[in-house]
């Protein structure tokens, strides 16, 4: 089960991502994932952060060398420059796999905060990158590792870019939930309404749903209602007092010390991560379609020609028999 959390700047992407894995860690294995270009996750759990820099994956080495072990010894796959961030796992590619402790992936490129909850870092920019690259750069190999991750029996919770960034890669495709943090405003219901379009259009609006933060007025919630299908609305949080606290005196965050009104919307965001059914063969056929819209473009056909062929069509990642 892969779940992000998105929304506009500011909105509380980091904070309810940490609250949601206090919570479900105590319940459930959890790999939290730090996917913005503004890192924010570590200073919530870890008040030292300076030494983690050799974890970041998007660095030059670090990428190159979890690449190479997600291609493990797939034959469609013929150098490291051929595996794109849409390239799909066949027969003989590595996965990634949290409940196993020794997995490579997982004990070199992230920290363990509990016993049940692992934190990985995408990273911002690093100096050989400034003035060259686009962060989409950095996300790439986030792409294929969640491309790449046998997530049956645990929760993988992605901190998202702002705004509606992954729409720009495969990245919407990927999480089975796609939960969109608003405040109660005309402006921030814009992006819901941004958000319904381009899932709809990708195939992904069943998946998406709404948290309201930072709700004051006793009419915030009913404003959001009246324009959000009720359905689509996973619950409030209320300005809070402790998350305020966390960000003043640099707490570690602990979702036992919420307020108990907040605590409702993560037993609900839990729910839905156990009832939830993700159509595994249509998500499989539309991240080919990806794969093959993005190998189709001219800068790639001019590089390697056709890298189409990377699809292995007798080969289902989703598949138990393949763990
Ligand atoms: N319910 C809340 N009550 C009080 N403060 C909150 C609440 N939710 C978030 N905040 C505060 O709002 C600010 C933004 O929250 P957060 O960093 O989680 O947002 P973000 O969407 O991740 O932002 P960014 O786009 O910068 O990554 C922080 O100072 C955070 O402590
Ligand atoms: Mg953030």
């Amino acid at each position: 089960m892969k779940i992000a959390f998105v929304g506009k700047w500011w909105s509380g992407k980091t904070t309810i991502s940490a609250l949601f894995s206090s919570y479900i860690s105590n319940h459930k294995k959890t790999l939290l994932i730090d996917a913005d270009i503004n890192v924010h996750l570590p200073q919530l759990f870890l008040p030292n952060t300076e030494w983690i820099e050799s974890l970041y994956i998007s660095s030059t080495t670090n990428s190159k060398d979890i690449k190479q072990y997600l291609i493990g010894a797939n034959k469609r796959i013929i150098n490291l420059d051929t595996f794109r961030k849409t390239t799909p796992p066949g027969e003989w590619s590595n996965f990634v796999v949290l409940w196993n402790n020794k997995d490579y992936i997982i004990s070199k490129y992230t920290l363990p905060i509990t016993n049940n909850l692992n934190l990985m870092i995408v990273w911002t920019y690093s100096w050989d990158l400034v003035w060259t690259s686009c962060y989409h750069n950095n996300l790439a190999v986030l792409e294929n590792v969640l491309s790449h991750m046998k997530d049956q029996d645990w929760i993988c919770i992605v901190d998202m870019v702002a705004w509606t960034d992954a729409f720009a890669s495969s990245l919407h495709m990927q999480f089975d939930i796609t939960v969109l943090v608003i405040e109660s405003t005309r402006k921030w219901l814009e992006l819901w309404k941004q958000y319904q379009e381009l899932s709809k259009t990708s195939g992904t609006y069943d998946s998406l749903f709404v948290v309201i933060n930072k709700v004051e007025e006793n009419d915030d919630v009913d404003f959001v209602k009246n324009l959000i299908s009720k359905d689509k609305i996973l619950g409030f949080l209320t300005i809070s007092k402790y998350i305020k606290n966390v960000e003043k005196y640099w707490w570690i965050i602990n979702f036992l010390s919420l307020e108990d009104n907040n605590k409702e919307v993560f037993s609900v965001i839990r729910k839905l991560t156990e009832t939830h059914k993700t159509n595994t063969e249509e998500k499989l056929h539309s991240l080919y379609e990806l794969h093959k819209k993005y190998v189709n473009q001219w800068f790639i056909k001019d590089r390697f020609w056709d890298l189409s062929w990377q699809i292995d069509d007798n080969f289902n990642p989703f598949d138990e028999r393949n763990e």
